[in-house]
C-alpha cells in the first residue's frame, strides 16, 4: 500500500491562486461587460462563481512561476484559461443533457439554451482575447489547436455513443483530444508567458498530458462512484448518454459471452432506468472494471510526474515543481 501523500501545501497554493484568480475575472469582466446586457452578466456570475476546483489557471501559474515569472498579468492570463474551461463545461452540459455543476443548476438548465450557447461563447471569445494579448500569436496557436481538437474529440465521442465496438485506443483518443490538450495547453502557455525554451514547454505540455487523461479517467470513475453533494454533478449521467468510459470497456474485454450480451442489451435498452444503471454497476464490479481503470489513472499520474524530470537541476522551480508532483498524485485521490 502506498501512503497518501500530505496535499496541504497544494491546497494551500490553490487557495491563494484561486483568490487571486477571481480577483483577476472580476476585474475583468467589469471592464470587458460594461454597456452589455445585464442578463449575459448574470449568467456569467452564475457560470464562473459557483465554485469550481481552479485547476488549469493553478497550472498555469505554477507552469510559468516555475519556468521564473510572476507578476500581475499572469493570474489575467490564469483567468482567461479558466473563462475557456467554463465555456467549454457550459456547452457540455448542453451535449451531456447535464441539469447539475457546481452543485447549481446548469446554465442551460436555468437560463435556456439560447443563454448557454451565448454565454459560452463570450467566455470563448474573451478568453482568445486575452491568450492573444498575453501569450501573443505562438500562444494562439497553441490555444486554437487544443480547442479544434477538443471539438473533435467531442465528435468522436457522439459516434463511438453505446458502440460496444469502441476501443480503448479510441476512449484513450478521446479524452486526449477532449480533455488533455486543453490541460496541456494551459501549462504549455504558462511556460511561453514565462519566456522558458522549447525542451522546458515541451516537459510541461507533456506533464499536462498525461494528468489530462489521469484527470478524465478519475472523471470517468466518479462518474460512477462519486458523491453528487461532493463532485457537484449528477452520478450516472454518462450511462443515460450512452458513454463507454474505461470501467465499461475493461469489462466488456473480459466478460463472458453471456454478460457481453447483457452489457450490449443495457447499452441498448432504456438507459435511464435505475435497474439497468445497478445491474451494470454490479458488473463492473464483478470484472474489476473500476480498480483497473482506477490502475490506468495511476499509470498516467506517473508519466506526468516523468516529464518534470528536467526540472530536477533547476534552481528557481523545485516549490512549483513539488506542487506539480502533489497535483499529479492529489487528481487520484480527489473525491470531487
Ligand atoms: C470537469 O472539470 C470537466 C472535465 C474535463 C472532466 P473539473 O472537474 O476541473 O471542473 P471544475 O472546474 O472543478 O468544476
Ligand atoms: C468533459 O468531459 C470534457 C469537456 C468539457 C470538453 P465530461 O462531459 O465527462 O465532463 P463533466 O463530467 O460533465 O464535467
Ligand atoms: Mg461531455
Ligand atoms: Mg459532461
Ligand atoms: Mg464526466
Amino acid at each position: 500500500m502506498t501512503s497518501i501523500p500530505d496535499f496541504t501545501p497544494l491546497r494551500a497554493m490553490a487557495a491563494s491562486v484561486a483568490s487571486q484568480v477571481e480577483a483577476a475575472m472580476r476585474e475583468d469582466l467589469a471592464l470587458a461587460l460594461k454597456g452589455c446586457d445585464p442578463l449575459l452578466g448574470e449568467v456569467l456570475e452564475h457560470a464562473l462563481f459557483s465554485g469550481g476546483k481552479r485547476i488549469r489557471p493553478l497550472l498555469t501559474v505554477l507552469c510559468s512561476r516555475c519556468c521564473g515569472r510572476d507578476d500581475s498579468d499572469l493570474y489575467l492570463l490564469a483567468a482567461a484559461f479558466e473563462y475557456l474551461h467554463v465555456a467549454t463545461l457550459v456547452h457540455d452540459d448542453v451535449i451531456d443533457h447535464a441539469p447539475k455543476r457546481r452543485g447549481k443548476t446548469t446554465v442551460s438548465a436555468q437560463f435556456g439554451l439560447e443563454a448557454a450557447i451565448l454565454a459560452g461563447d463570450w467566455l470563448h471569445a474573451r478568453s482568445m482575447y486575452l491568450i492573444g494579448k498575453l501569450a501573443g500569436a505562438e500562444g494562439l496557436e497553441i490555444f486554437c489547436e487544443a480547442t479544434g481538437s477538443m471539438v473533435n474529440g467531442e465528435f468522436e465521442q457522439l459516434r463511438y455513443i453505446a458502440d460496444m465496438n469502441t476501443g480503448e485506443e479510441q476512449y484513450y483518443n478521446v479524452i486526449r483530444q477532449k480533455t488533455g490538450n486543453l490541460i496541456a495547453s494551459t501549462c504549455a502557455i504558462g511556460a511561453l508567458f514565462a519566456g522558458a525554451d522549447a525542451p522546458r514547454k515541451e516537459a510541461l505540455a507533456t506533464y499536462g498530458h498525461r494528468i489530462g487523461a489521469a484527470f478524465q479517467v478519475v472523471d470517468d470513475l466518479l462518474d460512477f462512484q462519486g458523491q453528487s453533494e461532493q463532485t457537484g454533478k449528477t452520478t450516472g449521467n454518462d450511462f443515460v448518454e450512452g458513454k463507454l468510459t474505461l470501467p465499461i470497456l475493461h469489462t466488456y474485454a473480459r466478460a463472458t459471452d453471456e454478460d457481453k450480451k447483457v452489457l450490449e442489451q443495457l447499452f441498448a435498452g432504456d438507459r435511464s432506468s435505475q435497474e439497468a444503471y445497478q445491474q451494470l454497476y454490479t458488473l463492473i464490479e464483478r470484472y474489476q472494471g473500476f480498480a483497473t481503470a482506477a490502475q490506468a489513472a495511476r499509470e498516467f499520474s506517473l508519466e506526468a510526474t516523468e516529464a518534470l524530470a528536467p526540472f530536477a537541476s533547476t534552481q528557481h522551480s523545485q516549490e512549483e515543481i513539488e506542487l506539480l508532483n502533489l497535483l499529479a498524485g492529489y487528481i487520484l485521490s480527489r473525491n470531487k
